[in-house]
């Protein structure tokens, strides 16, 4: 079997969901359900004995000394963090504790474990940490896009964790042999999705006649690639990548943020048009600037296609709209999602920011 962490969230959900639907090897789900941790994404999966969920910390070394002695998974995958740019720069302790603090516990649990292991198990064991390009800081225009070589230069308190928290990763291969993979992807967008980052967020406010908060000046870009394909690379990776490795996975799809909000809105009034006809890109409201706002982010995923043959199934066009569709599909998801904590986040981020 193997062990997800983080599994309740976006990207994880997404990835238990496409696990077991490939496979009958049994995921057991450690997630602690923070805000962005919901069970009603793995709610098909009720009652299926292949899904093992605990709610817990990966920061509680007990619980994962007895996960790990009673379950004996064959490989690790580390999703679980604090993923939001945006609470990073209103609160940054909670990004240190799970990002920094809770990916040294697990890796500490995980060494104990592996090191008790016999031969092969030892050898066919793998950790597989989830991460971002956000370490690999911005680029300027005309730089070309992030290979694995690149420096890590992480400015936000978010990018800053996982930076540190890759660094953990590397250093326990390197100083205690721990088979470790780590991937490094550009921005998700898909089912699941929480509310609070850009795309779900836009569609949820047009569809809800709010405004659409594009910040700054909206010329920043992004890499956007489907959930399902970061998926796919994910199992790709754990299946072939060499012990030690990085491995960037990007969909070669860099866009400026008004270019997404102008798509949402243009499949939107495709899709689900305005009572009164007119176009959601009414809605947009250009806003003051998140603080030390990274201008461009673009991975460059030639490694994994050359090396494991891995290439993305969506372009932008199939995903995004894949994307609206399940929002429009899926109402009920958005409104439970949209509790009394989520109105006070979207207050505190949103309140302070002049049109
Ligand atoms: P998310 O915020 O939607 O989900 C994170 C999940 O981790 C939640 O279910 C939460 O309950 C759980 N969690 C948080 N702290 C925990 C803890 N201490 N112990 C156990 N579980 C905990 O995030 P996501 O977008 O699904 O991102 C998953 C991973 O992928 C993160 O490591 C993130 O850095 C990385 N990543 C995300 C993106 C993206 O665009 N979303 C891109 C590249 C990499
Ligand atoms: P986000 O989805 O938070 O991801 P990240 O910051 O990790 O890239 O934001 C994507 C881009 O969209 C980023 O440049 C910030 C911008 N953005 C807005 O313009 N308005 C918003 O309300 C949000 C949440 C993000």
């Amino acid at each position: 079997m193997i062990l997800v962490t983080g599994g309740a969230g976006f990207i994880g959900a997404n990835f238990v969901l496409d696990w077991l639907a490939q496979s009958d090897e049994t995921v057991v789900n450690l997630d602690v359900l923070t805000y962005a941790g919901n069970r009603e994404n793995l709610a098909t999966l009720d009652g299926d004995p292949r899904h093992v969920f605990v709610q817990g910390d990966i920061g509680d070394s007990a619980l994962l000394a007895d996960l790990l002695a009673r379950h004996q998974p064959r490989a690790i995958i580390n999703f679980a963090a604090e993923s939001h740019v945006d609470r990073s720069i209103h609160g940054p302790e909670d990004f240190i504790q799970t990002n920094i603090v809770g990916t040294f516990r697990l890796l500490e649990a995980v060494r104990d474990y592996w090191g008790n292991l016999h031969d092969d198990a030892k050898q066919d064991f793998r950790f597989l940490h989830v991460s971002t390009d956000e370490v690999y800081g911005s680029l300027a225009k005309d730089e070309p896009a992030f290979t694995e070589n690149h420096r890590y230069q992480p400015n936000s308190p978010y990018s800053a964790s996982k930076a540190a928290s890759d660094h953990l990763v590397r250093a326990y291969h390197h100083t205690y042999g721990l088979p470790v993979l780590t991937t490094n992807c550009s921005n998700n967008y898909g089912p699941y999705h929480f509310p609070e980052k850009l795309i779900p967020l836009m569609i949820v406010n047009a569809l809800a006649g709010k405004p659409l908060p594009v910040y700054g000046d909206g010329q920043q870009i992004r890499d956007w690639l489907y959930v399902k394909d970061h998926c796919s690379a994910i199992r790709r990776v754990l299946e072939a990548g060499s012990v030690g490795e990085i491995y960037n996975i990007g969909g070669w799809n860099e866009k400026p943020n008004i270019d997404i909000v102008h798509t949402v809105c243009a499949l939107l009034d495709e899709l689900s048009a305005r009572p009164d006809g007119r176009s959601y890109r009414e809605q947009i409201t250009y806003v003051t600037d998140r603080p030390g706002h990274d201008r461009r982010y673009a991975i460059d995923a030639s490694k994994l296609e050359r090396e494991l043959g891995w290439k993305p199934a969506e372009t932008f066009d199939t995903g995004i709209r894949k994307t609206v569709q399940w929002y429009l599909q899926n109402q009920s998801w958005v409104a439970n999602v949209q509790s009394g904590a989520y109105r006070a986040w979207v207050e505190k981020n949103y309140s302070g920011r002049s049109a």
